[in-house]
């Protein structure tokens, strides 16, 4: 099979990182059109830097890399340096990236795309909040039926919140975004907390990035390292949930993800719920079903998939 076209939108972050290089390192399986930044983690100045950073971690200075918006659709951004770090990838100094960032705007790289490559066969990778997705959506409604499929890491139903008891970050920061893009009628697949918190760091797995013996495998251990300070202290947990690269595990390997085509809503009214993904996960509603709730995770397998593949970078 042809690999598949995808655009990872996102704002790193350590595990957007891991994310971005996971895809880079499976050219059999994707072809990385382009990388489109989006404030999130961190405002849009250091995403767009962070992720030039990483592709030239990755011996990849030649990914196209576009800046997106830099606030949310309607609200003021919110940011998780409290989880990340100052610059959103704190660890061991980085040098500054030399590639340049695109000067195309994201969201015209993301309409231009799904125009010009063949309908049905680009999928979108948002690991951030969903702002550019959604603008572009609201911009070109042509390309919404364009789109092959969205597969994203946002939101939670079991494991409620980590931003507010309620909310999952990525939805939080832009819940009229993500009710667009859950609106759109496109196939989505989202990864909830209650994936992802089941992705732990534990210490041998990122022994097994350390014992790589490569820059790639040590840069991860200590991402890793780094932000699992956080999870850890919160939950008391082994290690920290590797979010984003569930995705990208997802489209090589799906086997390794279970869950159900549910109807999932986002709530952008309430003062104590904003940002929540209400999951008809026991189908007490007649609501449609417009998303694939991923809600277990082979671990292992996911892991075995990680230190396989970036051991190649
Ligand atoms: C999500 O929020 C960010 O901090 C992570 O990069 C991930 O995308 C998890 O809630
Ligand atoms: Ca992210």
């Amino acid at each position: 099979m042809a690999p598949r076209k995808i655009i990872i939108d996102t704002d790193p972050g350590q595990d957007d990182a891991v994310a971005i290089l996971l895809a880079l390192a499976s050219p059999e399986d994707l072809t990385l059109l382009g990388i489109t930044a989006v404030a999130g983690n961190v405002p849009l100045p250091l995403t767009a830097k962070n992720a030039r950073i990483v592709c030239e971690l990755a011996g990849r200075p030649d990914t196209r890399v576009f800046a997106g918006c830099d606030s949310p659709l309607e609200r003021e951004l919110i940011t998780a340096e409290h989880v990340h770090g100052k610059t959103g990838l704190d660890g061991p100094p980085m040098d500054d990236p030399t590639m340049l960032l695109q000067e195309q705007h994201g969201v015209d790289f993301i309409i231009e795309t799904l125009r010009t490559e063949e309908s049905g066969t680009v999928t979108l990778c948002p690991i951030g909040p969903m702002t550019n997705i959604a603008t572009a959506f609201q911009r070109a409604p042509d390309v919404v039926e364009r789109v092959q499929e969205i597969v994203l890491m946002g939101g939670a139903y079991f494991e409620v919140g980590n931003i507010t008891p309620s909310a999952e970050f990525n939805i939080y920061v832009d819940p009229e975004a993500a009710k667009i893009v859950f609106g759109s009628g496109v196939r989505i697949t989202m990864m909830p907390l209650d994936v992802t918190h089941k992705a732990l760091t534990t210490k041998p797995r990122v022994d097994a990035f350390r014992a790589m013996g490569t820059k790639v495998g040590d840069m991860v251990a200590a991402w890793t390292d780094f932000f699992e300070r956080f999870d850890m202290e919160k939950y008391g947990s082994e290690g920290a949930p590797l979010h984003d690269p569930c995705t990208i595990a997802y489209l090589i390997k799906p086997e390794l993800f279970q869950g159900r085509h549910i109807n999932v809503e986002i709530e952008t009214e309430s003062e104590l719920t904003l940002g929540m993904t209400v999951a008809d996960w026991w189908r007490v509603t007649d609501r449609p079903a417009n998303a694939t709730f991923m809600k277990d995770i082979d671990a292992e397998g996911f892991y075995a998939l990680l230190a396989d593949r970036l051991a190649r970078l």
